[in-house]
């Protein structure tokens, strides 16, 4: 039984005895190394469940990342159409090749790239767009791929928090020519740390599997096709453990059970805030129509910065954890130095979003009692 002024940690994993089992066999099977059992049926749980042919398993999403951007062939003074509303992640990895992001605003309601603003940033240098799904929810992606048809630019998609989201019936991670997400401990199905990169094509499957592989073919003797392996190219090495493959691997053969209940307090926050929305207290996330979401994460947006800090520290008071999102990469220390940007939306909801704790072992009765603080603490001004 929950005590009542317990408190309500940010995130938290949830193991269970699956999880111990599999990473304990993994273990004892001597097999630790990448790309071994566990690996291949994470593969295959996402190539049956979504659909996905073309996935590599990789150490982070951060390397899935990186390795996007290296198949892409991302070079010194090419430019990156990229929101300033994302993770560092996401611009690190092209500009650890010598490229430039140029930011774009976001739209107030999703809080993802505004598809209408990024043809105006265009230039003979861009040669990529970034596409972040916030909180799960993927961007208009059909005007953006038109739009980088019509000037041939790559869409790299950064669905590090969109597993298990879909736009327009078709799974997240797949919506642009390459995708990735991120397993990490925060994420909906973990690993500690890990992540996946998700190709369109079999040349950039190839070449990815060779990055991957620190430039060599080793894939090919995994999968039979040649007896030996040799230096074909300049790669690296991205893949995770086969020890925390095992773990994801339990995560998601409980897929559902994760997936509804984190869905029961998204679901429990959404209804219970109704009448603080009302009120004009806070706004509620949207969920456009075009697309369903993963319950990643339940943001509210406060009136003012100073109400947002102020509602931060008083949930601080009674136990309850929440957390900023993210501190504008264009107006953050490295951002600063890059030039100007102009992103009004971004600034503006960089300083009023406040994210509450959403994880799957919370009970609806945590977001019930969390929902009754927040209008208890906006009622009282
Ligand atoms: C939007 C976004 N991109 C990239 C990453 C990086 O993923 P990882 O932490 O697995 O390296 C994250 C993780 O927090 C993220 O939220």
């Amino acid at each position: 039984m929950q005590k009542i002024n317990s408190v309500i940690p940010f995130n938290k994993p949830w193991i269970t005895d699956l999880e111990e089992a599999y990473v304990l066999d993994a273990l004892k099977s001597s097999r630790l190394s990448g790309d071994g059992p566990y690996t291949h049926k994470v593969e295959e749980a996402f190539r049956r469940r979504f659909g996905i042919e073309r996935f590599l398993l990789t150490s982070s999403g951060t390397d899935a990342l990186e390795l996007a951007f290296l198949v892409a062939k991302i070079e010194p003074g090419d430019e990156v159409i990229t929101p300033s509303f994302t993770f560092s992640s996401t611009v690190n990895a092209f500009m650890l090749r010598g490229a430039v992001p140029v930011f774009c605003d976001i739209r107030p309601d999703t809080m993802n790239l505004d598809e209408k603003k990024i043809e105006a940033l265009i230039t003979p240098k861009t040669k990529a767009i970034v596409t972040v799904d916030y909180a799960g929810i993927p961007c208009d992606m059909d005007p953006i791929l038109t739009l980088a048809d019509a000037h041939q630019l790559l869409v790299i998609e950064d669905a590090a928090q969109s597993v298990g989201s879909t736009y327009k019936g078709r799974p997240c991670g797949l919506l642009g020519h390459m995708g990735c997400y991120s397993f990490h401990e925060t994420k909906n199905f973990c690993m500690g740390e890990g992540g996946a990169a998700i190709f369109t094509t079999q040349e950039d499957l190839r070449e990815a599997e060779m990055i991957r592989e620190k430039g060599t073919n080793r894939k090919e003797v995994l999968k039979g096709l040649v007896d030996k392996y040799t230096w074909h190219r300049v790669g690296s090495s991205f893949l995770p453990s086969d020890l925390l493959a095992a773990l994801l691997a339990a995560q998601l053969e409980r897929y559902e059970e994760i997936f509804d209940r984190r869905m029961a307090v998204w679901q429990t926050y959404y209804d219970g805030l109704a009448q603080a929305q009302e009120q004009r207290w806070l706004k509620r996330p949207v969920v456009p129509a075009y697309c369903t979401h993963n319950a990643h994460m339940f943001n509210i947006q406060l009136p003012t910065p100073k109400d947002r800090d102020e509602l931060m520290s008083k949930l601080k008071e009674r136990g309850i954890s929440t957390y900023i999102c993210y501190v504008p990469l264009h107006s953050a220390p490295l951002g600063l130095n890059l030039g100007e940007s102009s992103c009004p939306v971004t600034e503006d909801l960089g300083a009023r979003t406040l994210r509450l704790p959403l994880y799957a072992q919370m009970e609806p009765a945590d977001a019930l009692r969390i929902v009754h603080e927040i209008t208890d603490i906006l009622g009282r001004r």
